[in-house]
């Protein structure tokens, strides 16, 4: 499939979705997120591809939702489109897991769209913020959601009142990412976790992520009995004999997703 406003490619059983366009600070128009949500669908049902990359440019993930494509824009045409909501839902509703790989801006939507991922690497030059209240606007995807559970009441609260951007060190030390790499190793240093991770039983991995996304809707009495119950499910799997027997004999394990 030929897309305008990404590079994809899998390589090893790594889907690698860039986004792509450098003009605008790869600023999230309606293309690019049909075509992102294209590129996801086809990764998720390609056999072949077991964890996905996403990531943008050195100087940019996203810089926000398309600033110039929205501006004329009505109440009654974005609330018609539901604008926003199928492509949020194009990317939660992935089943392999999705690296998010920042570097440079991570604005608005482009915030957003890193914090629908699985989790987030981040390069030392990256900048998180929610800018939306300069435009007379507020973020339409997550920002005072997600952001939120992330970094908690006072530093989400904050960030979209003001505006203002997170570096990447604070960005590690509040949560909202789970490492920090220098930015000429990022996308090789997501590519070798997403390795790791292809590696696994792709019938745990996703599991694990459903389960850790409940985490999220559910009271963490429900969360336990619902992990449990999954946890006790992966038992009519072939991969936990695989996996326990290769642990006891010593040898690498040979997982076949059944
Ligand atoms: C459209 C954008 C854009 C955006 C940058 N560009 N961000 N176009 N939408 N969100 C374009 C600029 O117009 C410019 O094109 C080119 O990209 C380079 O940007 P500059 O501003 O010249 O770069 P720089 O001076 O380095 O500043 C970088 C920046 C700034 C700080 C990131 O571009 C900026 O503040 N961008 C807007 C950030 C923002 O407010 N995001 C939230 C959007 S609302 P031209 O052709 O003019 O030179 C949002 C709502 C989310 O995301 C709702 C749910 C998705």
């Amino acid at each position: 499939m030929a897309y305008e406003t990404l590079i994809v490619e899998t390589t090893d059983h790594i889907g690698l979705i860039r986004l792509n366009r450098p003009d605008a600070l790869n600023a999230l128009n309606s293309q690019l997120l049909g075509e992102l949500g294209k590129a996801l669908a086809a990764m998720d049902a390609d056999d072949d591809v077991r964890c996905i990359v996403l990531t943008g440019s050195e100087k940019a993930f996203a810089a926000g939702a398309d600033i110039k494509e929205m501006s004329e824009k009505t109440f009654a045409e974005v609330f018609k489109d539901d604008m926003f909501g199928p492509a949020g839902q194009s990317v939660i509703r992935t089943r392999k897991p999705i690296i998010a790989a920042v570097s440079g801006y991570a604005l608005g939507g482009g915030c957003e769209l890193a914090m629908m991922c699985d989790f987030i690497l981040c390069s030392d030059t990256a900048k998180f913020g929610q800018p939306e209240i300069n435009l007379g606007v507020m973020p339409g995807l997550g920002g005072s959601q997600r952001l939120t559970r992330f970094v908690g009441k006072s530093k989400s609260m904050e960030m979209n009142l003001t505006g203002r951007f997170m570096d990447a060190e604070e960005a590690e030390r509040s949560g909202l990412v789970s490492r920090v790499i220098p930015a000429k190793d990022l996308v090789d240093e997501a590519i070798k976790t997403a390795k790791k991770i292809s590696e696994k039983s792709m019938i745990a991995v996703m599991a694990t992520k459903e389960a850790v996304n409940r985490s999220y809707e559910m009271t963490l009495s429900e969360g336990l009995l619902y992990e449990r119950r999954v946890f006790h499910s992966l038992f009519a799997t072939d991969d936990q004999s695989e996996g326990m027997a290769a642990f006891i004999e010593k040898r690498s394990p040979q997982f076949r997703d059944t």
